[in-house]
């Protein structure tokens, strides 16, 4: 437990506590383990509350005293076995992160084999595997939904993975490739690179990429633009690529939008997507899974 910034408050939490105990023994045995002295009568020491509510000058009852002095050496033998004093680690040399590794470890050593059974199989044919889809399924919905919904179609911002659009590649090995490593999409900002004219103009050159409607005036000067600036990444002819994570940007599905606003707070703002890595997270075996499930939503 080297939480501590210096030795020196290890020190000092473990002196405190032990001198805390120390008091609290001395005021409990020498309060609560004071009898009335022979021939001393029980009487009021004169406070009273809620009218007769009296304090007396007998010692508390003997179970009393008792069990105060038991939850004290109980606390003390618990600052011995567990860690509490200081930087000392306990006699048990118990952690939290130690019993949530070793319960990790029971039930990799349990249920790991079920999972590892399947890494032998290729991607192609485990897409087929109805076993396989199943235990898919169950590892994308705890794992998986949060970012990408629970039928996995996406949300702004997080692609929809059962269509055919994949910006990282929908080869069933890139999709293993982008669960394990992660991945992260980024364009820069354009927005003080060029000005408010060229990226109106460039979104409407781009909504003409996707056949939808836009600004006639607008594309011949859009077109410039982009095969200046934006087609080293998406492509002269807008289809994206897919080392980069670059999306197409000839179809009609949008990863932030295709209205000529969104696009252009695209352009002008970038976008940084990022999926996370979950090698060593999940595992190669639950990866291997969870990739050819991914790829039988599309296949
Ligand atoms: C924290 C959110 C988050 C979680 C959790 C997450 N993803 Fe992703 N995922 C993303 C984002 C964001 C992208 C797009 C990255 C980009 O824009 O470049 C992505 C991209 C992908 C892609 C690439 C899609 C393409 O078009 O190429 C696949 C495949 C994928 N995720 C599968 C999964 C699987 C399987 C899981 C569960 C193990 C998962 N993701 C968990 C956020 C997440
Ligand atoms: C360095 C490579 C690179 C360059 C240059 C670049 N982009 Fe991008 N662009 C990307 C990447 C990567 C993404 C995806 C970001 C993400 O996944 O979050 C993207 C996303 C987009 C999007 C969002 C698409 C969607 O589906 O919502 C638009 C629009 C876009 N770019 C337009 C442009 C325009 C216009 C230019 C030129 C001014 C440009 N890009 C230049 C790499 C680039």
């Amino acid at each position: 437990m080297a939480d501590f910034t210096s030795g020196f408050w290890s020190w000092y939490v473990a002196i405190l506590s032990i001198i805390s105990f120390i008091g609290v023994l001395y005021f409990t045995v020498r309060v609560g383990g004071k009898k009335l002295p022979p021939g001393e009568k029980v009487e009021s020491m004169g406070h009273v509350w809620d009218e007769d509510l009296h304090e007396l000058n007998n010692p508390a009852p003997r179970w009393w005293y008792l069990m105060f002095l038991f939850t004290t050496f109980w606390a003390m033998i618990y600052l011995f076995l567990y860690p509490g004093l200081g930087s000392y680690a306990g006699y048990l040399g118990w952690s939290q992160i130690g019993q949530y590794e070793e319960e990790v470890q029971a039930a990799n050593e349990k249920y790991g084999p079920i999972f590892d059974k399947f890494l032998s199989s290729d991607l192609e044919s485990l897409a087929k595997n109805p076993e396989a889809l199943t235990v898919g399924s169950r590892l994308f919905s705890t794992y998986c939904t949060t970012c990408h919904g629970s039928d996995a179609r996406g949300a702004r911002g997080f692609p929809n993975l059962r269509d055919k659009d994949w910006l990282f590649g929908g080869d069933p090995e890139n999709i293993k490739t982008t669960i394990m490593h992660g991945r992260q999409g980024v364009m820069a900002a354009w927005g003080a690179l060029i000005s408010e004219k060229e990226i109106h103009d460039t979104a409407e050159y781009i909504r003409t990429l996707g056949g939808l409607s836009a600004d006639p005036a607008a594309i011949a000067s859009g077109q410039k633009t982009f095969t200046t600036f934006c087609a080293v990444c998406h492509g002269a002819d807008g289809k994206g690529n897919i080392q980069l994570g670059a999306p197409n940007l000839s179809d009609d599905i949008w990863l932030y939008g295709g209205s000529s606003k969104k696009i252009i707070e695209s352009i002008t703002n970038g976008r940084n997507g990022v999926m996370p890595p979950h090698q060593d997270f999940l595992g190669e075996a639950k990866v291997h899974i969870l990739a050819a499930y991914v790829y039988s939503l599309s296949n």
